[in-house]
């Protein structure tokens, strides 16, 4: 039986890996057994952290603009809009004992930000002690993906996001981050999601219950 009880699952990976298209199937999953959850996205979420990722992405997109955000700008951006979505949202949805799933936290902020870019971690770190106050997943999945399978999956997309035109040894390095942040960690899972099929949709309810349901 499954008892209430507050659960925060994370989605990661590189553009393309099918994250957003799984973490819907799961909340979808979710819903059929009556597991009460909320889907929700980084950096984003919640209105306010809504007009923080248009900024970060009009930034990108911006011809006219010559001057664009400097990393640190951006980093903070990012951390803002986590800092409102984790008070407005994902505390009050845990609070209310529900199950939340995110696309998207802080590891790619590690990925992108301090593997990708060279912001200082310790920055990041500091940040991060006052806003999250100890918050961490229980579960993290990491989905791992081939370049010819994510490059179909953004090609197929109406709206590009910024990271949509990185080359592929960007795309590659991200990935690496991801796998290097899983690596010996315990409730990380690193699936392969180049076929995005219903065999992984399965793998991923199934894993999420047996940590759930006890
Ligand atoms: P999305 O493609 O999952 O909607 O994410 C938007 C972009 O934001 C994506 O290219 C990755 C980037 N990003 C960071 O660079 N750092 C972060 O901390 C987060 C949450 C996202």
């Amino acid at each position: 039986m499954f008892k209430k009880k507050p659960f925060f699952i994370v989605f990661e990976g590189v553009e393309g890996c099918g994250k957003s298209y799984q973490s819907k199937k799961l909340y979808n999953n979710l819903k059929k057994k009556k597991i009460s959850s909320i889907l929700t996205r980084e950096p984003g979420g919640t209105e306010s952290a809504e007009m923080i990722r248009s900024l970060i992405l009009k930034d990108y997109f911006n011809k006219k603009i010559k001057e664009k955000f400097d990393k640190y700008t951006d980093t903070l951006l990012y951390l803002a809009a986590r800092n409102e979505h984790v008070k407005n949202k994902i505390i009050p949805a845990l609070k209310q004992r529900k199950v939340v799933i995110c696309d998207r936290f802080v590891d790619s902020t590690l990925a992108y930000q301090v593997y990708g870019k060279k912001v200082s971690p310790n920055f990041i770190n500091n940040i991060h002690k006052t806003i999250l106050n100890g918050l961490k997943p229980n579960i993290t999945f990491i989905l791992k993906v081939s370049p010819t399978a994510s490059k179909l999956r953004l090609s197929k997309r109406k709206i590009k996001n910024r990271y949509d035109k990185f080359d592929q040894s960007f795309y590659n390095k991200v990935q690496k981050s991801f796998l290097r942040i899983a690596k010996n960690k315990m409730n990380y899972y690193v699936l392969d999601s180049s076929k995005n099929d219903k065999v992984l949709e399965n793998k991923i309810i199934n894993i999420v219950l047996k940590h759930i349901i006890k």
